[in-house]
């Protein structure tokens, strides 16, 4: 494991499409790798679209769980137009702000991709009052270069068909990558590096399960039935989290920094993270020297929330990638971060602290 491997499997995760609830295409990427290179005792996919995965321990009392999600906020198309522009309602939390006048991709319901812009009444059709005044997403249309309703239908493009905000993947200086889809393509990219790590070193005391879980974005489902499959007795979200660490913004308000290492959460909106849970973490990274930095509370919620209230309750904690400008097109993160994140979950896991 390193950062070159790192890089590809985030370049190639983070291109695929899956909006919530329309994960196939990332779903099956993650269980053919997982099979493919032999990494698991058992993995298969459960009837809400998660990818399970089982790794057995040599003793197998503790059932340590590592959640992240496979899905991407996105938009959903709601209305075609007789002549063929669309209209479509957001699938997850987006910034209004910053959609009109993107470019876009979409998925039909036979896997093919058809690029879009988002478009409104043109500025100069409008008066200097409009200007002024937000242009809401029902008043945006996509245009993908077709006429009528007949040739949007035709080529699989139906109410319901997915896409997102389409943003290629580029290398930065200084160890950094701006893509799409980083939230939580990042915390897939851990799991599978934490899987290869295991096979490597597979006398392991500790049976870890894995949940790619569907629909974060929308209400974090796929982490509801996932926990309730694989019954862990201790879990971790692996997450991507807001870096504000940009002009303009207070210290204090501030949860998290680029290339200060992975974020544990001690306190989000959907939990209070266990304790113990996190002195597992920290005592582990400072045994092996890896950087660490806390999320300052109270931001953001993530698939812990229901994890830890799973069946009678799961300790649990999130350990975060910091990213800047989630849930806009286009995410940066630098990839030391990711490595490091990779060491803190397998520290954790092998636990020389003893806790
Ligand atoms: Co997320």
């Amino acid at each position: 494991m390193d950062i070159k491997s790192i890089r590809s499997l985030q370049e190639e995760l983070s291109t695929l499409i899956g909006v919530s609830g329309h994960e196939d295409d990332v779903s099956n990427f993650i269980l053919k790798l997982i099979e493919k290179e032999n990494l698991a005792d058992k993995a298969w996919i459960d009837p809400l679209g998660n990818v399970l995965v089982i790794k057995k321990g040599t003793d197998g009392k503790n059932k340590i769980l590592l959640d992240a999600h496979t899905d991407e906020i996105g938009f959903m198309v709601s209305h075609i137009e007789k002549n063929g522009f669309l209209r479509f309602v957001p699938v997850g939390g987006w910034d209004q702000r910053i959609l009109l006048g993107q470019s876009v991709v979409i998925r039909s319901q036979v896997g093919e991709k058809f690029h879009g812009i988002i478009g409104s009444k043109p500025p100069h059709l409008t008066s200097i009052n409009e200007r002024k005044k937000l242009v809401e997403i029902p008043n945006m249309y996509i245009d993908i270069g077709m006429n009528s309703i007949e040739e949007v239908t035709n080529n699989n493009i139906v109410i319901g068909t997915t896409g997102t905000l389409f943003s290629p993947f580029m290398e930065f200086p200084n160890n950094m990558v701006r893509g799409k889809a980083f939230d939580d393509r990042t915390g897939c990219n851990v799991l599978i590096q934490i899987l290869r790590l295991l096979k490597e070193n597979s006398a392991f005391k500790d049976t870890v399960l894995f949940n790619f879980a569907v629909q974060e974005e929308i209400g974090r489902r796929g982490a509801i039935t996932g926990a309730f499959k694989l019954e862990p007795t201790i879990a971790l979200a692996i997450e991507n989290t807001t870096a504000a660490d940009v002009p303009g913004i207070k210290e204090a308000e501030i949860p998290v920094y680029i290339g200060r290492g992975p974020a544990i959460t001690i306190a989000d909106k959907s939990m209070i993270s266990s304790k113990r849970v996190n002195e597992r973490i920290v005592k582990n990274a400072e045994l092996d020297k890896i950087p660490y930095q806390f999320k300052k509370p109270m931001y953001g919620l993530t698939d812990a929330g229901y994890i830890h209230i799973s069946r009678e309750g799961v300790p649990s904690s999130v350990v975060s990638v910091p990213c800047r400008y989630i849930h806009s097109p286009t995410s940066l993160l630098k990839l030391d971060d990711i490595l490091n994140t990779v060491q803190i979950i397998n520290a954790f896991l092998r636990n020389k602290a003893n806790i």
